[in-house]
């Protein structure tokens, strides 16, 4: 049934092929007998293509789980990441949800957290008509943060991209109707951040101010981007400092190519806000791995240059599908290896200061819910598997926090 439903989502146009043959064929004049058979013929022939391609594409995958064979040293389990972490000063983190039975592992294994949806404004402002905030399970996150001794990140404030969960969909309509959408921008921009981070003031010590503002090599274009140009990141950037002058304010973004076009224009952007005196202090590199394999290389040299210009780095998202790895012969331990080259690579940069996954288990990930990841599978983007078992991906970055203790 599935498989049928993602033939007419993703093949939409082959549908539509077929059905106009069909039609064409039901209703050219009957003289014609051997256009009409033609017609048919055509409309099954593409049928059956569309069908063998959603099945080529979208069958899921089995890798074998080779890890499962291979015992694991009684030192990387009987000490957690968070341990090795700790003994560096190094934030190890994860995405957590609002009601989570709050496994052990997470405990064990990680000092920092961050809400994977709960702190955004689609969840936080939610009426918005009436500025009514709801910070119920925003803060239950943040009470099991804080006893637990767990660094909150703050994720996130403005974000232009899916009306909705990102910003409130009436904003639109204000801004199309304001006489001065530029003052009326400030206004809702100032009234968010003053109400969302002021309510956790002192106690979120980074937040993304600003998430994905880049569309390639451009600016994501948005009602940000429709009322205040560029300069809305740096109006949310100055509110957020006046806010909490002590928290570390983040730019935070998803970068596919370090050393390519989107990479540069992204660095170019930091440049101009330090020019103009932005109180930015650090970027927030997501590292999803979702449609490619990330150049560990190209990564190193750009975590040195965000450096350079004096702010801090933090990987904030870090996951990767396993299908990306399906050619390997052992996917799940070449997807492990790359995770360990990230940690690593952030390891050895003094200005990379921590690594956040986003999410902990393959059995609860957030691919497997969002199109059009899940039509692919396996996603199994996280470190341990649906049965809470260590992947190799565990190991990696265990090793890698393991190497870091002698530097
Ligand atoms: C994702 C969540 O994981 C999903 O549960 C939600 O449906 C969509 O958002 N970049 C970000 C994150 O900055 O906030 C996104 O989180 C993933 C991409």
């Amino acid at each position: 049934m599935k498989i049928i439903w993602q033939l007419f989502g993703i093949h939409i146009s082959l549908t539509l092929i077929i059905l106009l043959l069909f039609l064409a064929w039901l209703f050219w004049p009957r003289k014609y007998p051997l256009i009409r058979k033609g017609l048919l013929m055509s409309s099954g022939l593409v049928l059956l293509g569309s069908v063998l391609l959603a099945l080529y594409t979208y069958w899921p995958t089995e890798y074998e789980k080779q890890y499962l064979s291979k015992t694991l040293s009684p030192e990387l389990t009987a000490i957690p990441l968070k341990q090795l972490a700790d003994s560096i000063d190094f934030h190890i983190g994860v995405a957590v949800s609002p009601d989570p039975t709050f496994h052990k592992d997470i405990l064990q294994e990680f000092n920092s957290v961050v809400a994977e949806n709960h702190f955004k404004p689609g969840k936080l402002l939610v009426d918005a008509a009436n500025w009514t905030f709801d910070f119920s399970k925003a803060d239950k996150l943040m009470t099991f943060a804080e006893e637990n001794d767990l660094r909150m990140r703050g994720h996130t404030l403005i974000w232009g991209k899916f009306p909705g969960m990102t910003f409130p969909k009436q904003w639109i309509e204000v801004i199309n109707t304001a006489s001065d959408p530029k003052k009326t921008m400030e206004g809702l921009i100032k009234r968010y951040i003053e109400t969302a981070m002021g309510h956790y003031k002192g106690r979120i010590s980074s937040w993304d101010v600003v998430n994905e503002p880049m569309a390639g090599e451009a600016l994501y274009p948005s009602i940000f981007t429709q009322s205040m140009g560029e300069e809305y990141i740096d109006f949310a950037f100055k509110i957020a400092q006046e806010v909490d002058p002590d928290c570390s304010l983040f730019l935070n973004e998803q970068i596919i190519d370090y050393d390519g076009p989107s990479g540069k224009a992204f660095l170019a952007l930091l440049a101009r806000l330090l020019e103009r005196g932005v109180p930015i202090h650090g970027v927030g590199l997501q590292s999803h791995h979702i449609n490619r394999i990330h150049d560990t290389e190209a990564l190193k040299k750009y975590i040195r240059t965000i450096g350079e210009m004096g702010l801090k780095v933090e990987i904030t998202e870090l996951d990767m599908r396993l299908l990306l790895f399906g050619d390997e012969q052992d996917p799940y331990q070449a997807q492990g290896d790359q995770f360990k080259k990230i940690v690593e690579v952030c390891l050895d940069d003094p200005a990379c200061t921590g690594v956040t996954l986003w999410g902990l288990t393959d059995g609860a990930n957030w691919m497997d819910g969002v199109p059009p990841f899940k039509w692919k599978s396996p996603n199994s983007p996280n470190i341990l598997d649906e049965d809470m078992r260590k992947k190799p991906a565990y190991v990696g970055i265990w090793e890698a926090l393991k190497g870091a203790q002698n530097h």
